[in-house]
């Protein structure tokens, strides 16, 4: 299709306009690392702001945390990371390519679900079925292999096992090694929550599809502690409220589809993910986890301090349950371009890309542009350095008009104001939407209401 929002379109995008760039570009890259542009880190800022509005300010009695990534190893024996974090790969013979073999499975069939199935049945089901190599097309596989995700470094001048420390594959369990500490200096009950937004490290296997699958990647993590027995209630809830924040976002409903995992971790009692419709298919964005007591349990017996509650109330002594709410940062950043994108076919056969960001997430909300620039920069410059103090604001006097709405409408600047003599003469000043197009006519003094009030989440 001649339109079609396709994963090239969006990387190259991307690149072409500062959003995003491939890391560490001049030296040829390093694969699957991607850096944020002055658009694309804007944008990221944004979308976390909006997090943190929804899941702290918003939400009764939710607490911000800021974790060190480097955390004690023993957190890692306790969550269960060191030993059981992996995935099932194979190695193709024929074109020595690396593969996932879950993803092998899912590629070729959905009569069968490889999270139910041992590492055993899933070769055997490879072999059986001849399924081809997405790279060489044979089908001639080695056994499988638990691959482990975790990154692995080393603390110190001496390099030994016992200085091994790990860049965290989740932000989570900063939130529970500190939950009695926010509980404390919060004076928080029971239920509230912590909420951290950071950097996690993996080393995938099969990364790509441009920053949906990378190896260093930031998660805004969100855990609910609540009394045993009111978890359910809360993971629907939370399920819900997920699936709202996206869809407030600007991701349409239709695109969003509930994944209730069938085959949960031995501890978990629910686990639900929300995928969306990406160029390349369906992909998860965010995960819903009842994760019982099991976390707060684990630290109490690998710590020995002591993980328990008091209610203040009825006295009651016990370890809470949490309900986990995580959403992928840079998945979200990358489903908003993918969704936002547009080459709008004009009635006069012309094609103008737009980026119908939220106008809350847009790099930009205004940018300033003065019509003629012998005549009307100084006054175009005096409005931009006001209205900075309140928004992110773009500056734009080269090329015609035309040329500078067009560059503005492609990074997703909600509004374009013109300098002209109307506004020298009558301090009037004419505001361009970048969706529809139309133009209104302000008085000055009105410009940061009228925007405010549009650029809200
Ligand atoms: N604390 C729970 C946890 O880490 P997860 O499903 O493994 O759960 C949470 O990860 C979210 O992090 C996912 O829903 C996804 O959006 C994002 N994510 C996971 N692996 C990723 C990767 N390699 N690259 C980018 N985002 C990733």
């Amino acid at each position: 299709m001649e339109n079609e929002v396709t994963m090239e379109k969006i990387t190259n995008v991307c690149k072409q306009y500062g959003f995003i760039f491939q890391g560490s570009e001049i030296y040829g890259g390093l694969a699957n690392t991607w850096d944020y542009g002055p658009l694309g880190s804007r944008i990221k800022n944004n979308v976390k702001d909006a997090w943190r509005k929804r899941f702290i300010q918003e939400n009764d009695n939710s607490y911000e945390l800021d974790a060190a990534i480097l955390m004690h190893p023993r957190v890692w024996e306790a969550s269960g990371h060191v030993g059981g974090f992996s995935d099932p790969l194979v190695d193709c013979k024929e074109c020595k390519t690396r593969h996932r073999a879950d993803h092998l499975i899912e590629g070729f069939t959905s009569d069968v679900v490889p999270d139910l199935m041992s590492d055993e049945e899933m070769i055997k089901y490879i072999r059986d079925n001849n399924i081809p190599c997405p790279n060489c097309g044979k089908s001639n596989y080695t056994d499988i292999r638990e691959f482990s995700l975790m990154f692995e470094t080393h603390r110190g001048v001496i390099k030994d096992d016992k200085s091994v420390v790990y860049l965290r594959p989740e932000n989570a369990q900063g939130e529970y090694v500190n939950f009695l500490n926010v509980q404390r200096t919060m004076r928080a009950k029971v239920p509230f929550g912590i909420g951290q937004i950071g950097k996690a490290f993996r080393n995938e296997i099969t990364p790509g599809n441009f920053t949906f699958r990378t190896i260093e990647f930031e998660q805004m993590e969100h855990q609910l502690f609540c009394k045993p027995g009111t978890d359910l209630e809360i993971y629907e809830h939370y399920k819900e409220y997920a699936k709202k924040f996206f869809t407030d976002l600007g991701l349409p409903e239709d695109k969003l589809r509930y994944h209730d995992h069938d085959k949960l971790v031995f501890y978990a009692s629910a686990a639900c993910d929300i995928e969306y419709k990406y160029p390349f298919g369906y992909g998860e964005l965010n995960g819903t986890h009842d994760r019982t007591d099991y976390d707060l349990s684990q630290h109490q017996e690998f710590s020995t301090k002591s993980q328990e509650y008091l209610d203040p109330e009825t006295n009651e002594k016990y370890i809470p349950y949490v309900v986990e709410s995580t959403v992928g940062c840079d998945r979200l950043v990358l489903a908003l371009l993918c969704e936002a994108y547009e080459e709008e076919k004009l009635e006069d056969g012309s094609v103008r890309e737009v980026m119908h960001l939220n106008p809350f997430v847009a790099p930009y909300k205004v940018a300033v542009l003065p019509l003629v620039k012998k005549y009307h920069t100084d006054k175009a410059k005096e409005i931009y350095k006001e209205l900075s103090k309140h928004f992110m604001c773009s500056y734009d006097e080269t090329g015609n008009i035309g040329k500078r709405y067009r560059r503005q409408d492609v990074i997703g600047t909600p509004f374009c104001i013109t300098i002209d003599d109307n506004t020298l003469n009558e301090n009037k000043i004419t505001v361009r939407d970048r969706d529809t197009m139309e133009q209104v006519t302000l008085k000055i003094d009105e410009l940061v209401d009228y925007i405010s009030e549009k650029v809200i989440f």
